[in-house]
């Protein structure tokens, strides 16, 4: 079977956790694209030049334990904005979409630009604080010298540099369903998501 869920959003609105849930309920595979980009992002911190980085991206590149840091995040909204950058990872991701036994990616493009035709396309948002509030906690249980003001301001920048950009700009595929997890609980966003793609498997078999 061949299904593709793609779900998009700004950064720390719950994608990548309920992706990860979506994925384990119904057995699908799972890509955080967001790590692509990041992976990227590492490299030319390092001293590479963004194309050649994408373009030379391996599997241990997205097993690191340090692209998770905010100057790994604003390093990878960077290039995120490079459009050959961009190109140089396309190939990787929709073959994963199409691998067989379904695929659930999450990144900012994947139901506008990566895969147009997914079956279900989910975006996923919340306000800016409690966005900021959720990343903070993240980060500061991993041990990182940060402020809630800090978290806020990296997030801010991230999603006006992803939105405004030319190439793929993060925005809601027009038949995305909206899910705003501000005042909705993490698994109550992920019973919708779950419910919508259960929907969609049972159009298909009818
Ligand atoms: O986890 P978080 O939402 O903070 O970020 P991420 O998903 O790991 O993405 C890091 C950065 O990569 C984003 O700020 C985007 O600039 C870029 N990105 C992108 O442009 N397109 C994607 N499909 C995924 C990420």
């Amino acid at each position: 079977m061949i299904f593709t869920v793609a779900i998009d959003g700004p950064a720390a609105a719950g994608k990548g956790t309920i992706s990860k849930a979506v994925a384990t309920h119904f057995g699908f595979a799972h890509l955080d694209t967001g790590l692509l980009y990041r992976a990227t992002g590492r490299r030319v911190l390092a001293g590479e030049e963004p194309v050649e980085a994408a373009q030379e991206l391996r599997p241990e590149d997205l097993d690191r334990d340090d692209l998770r840091t905010a100057e790994v995040a604003q390093a990878a909204s960077r290039v995120a904005a490079v459009p050959e950058v961009r190109a140089a990872l396309i190939a990787f991701q929709r073959a994963f979409a199409r691998r067989e036994g379904g695929a659930v990616l999450d990144g900012r493009d994947i139901g506008t630009v990566i895969c147009p035709d997914a079956e279900v396309k989910l975006y996923v948002t919340a306000s800016d604080e409690v966005r900021a509030a959720r990343r903070y906690l993240e980060l500061s249980a991993k041990g990182a010298a940060t402020s809630p003001a800090e978290v806020l301001d990296d997030l801010r920048a991230r999603d006006a540099r992803d939105a405004g950009r030319d190439t793929a700009p993060m925005k809601p595929a027009p038949d995305a369903l909206l899910l705003d997890t501000t005042n909705l609980s993490i698994e109550a966003a992920v019973e919708e998501a779950v419910r919508a793609v259960k929907q969609k498997l049972e159009q298909g078999r009818r």
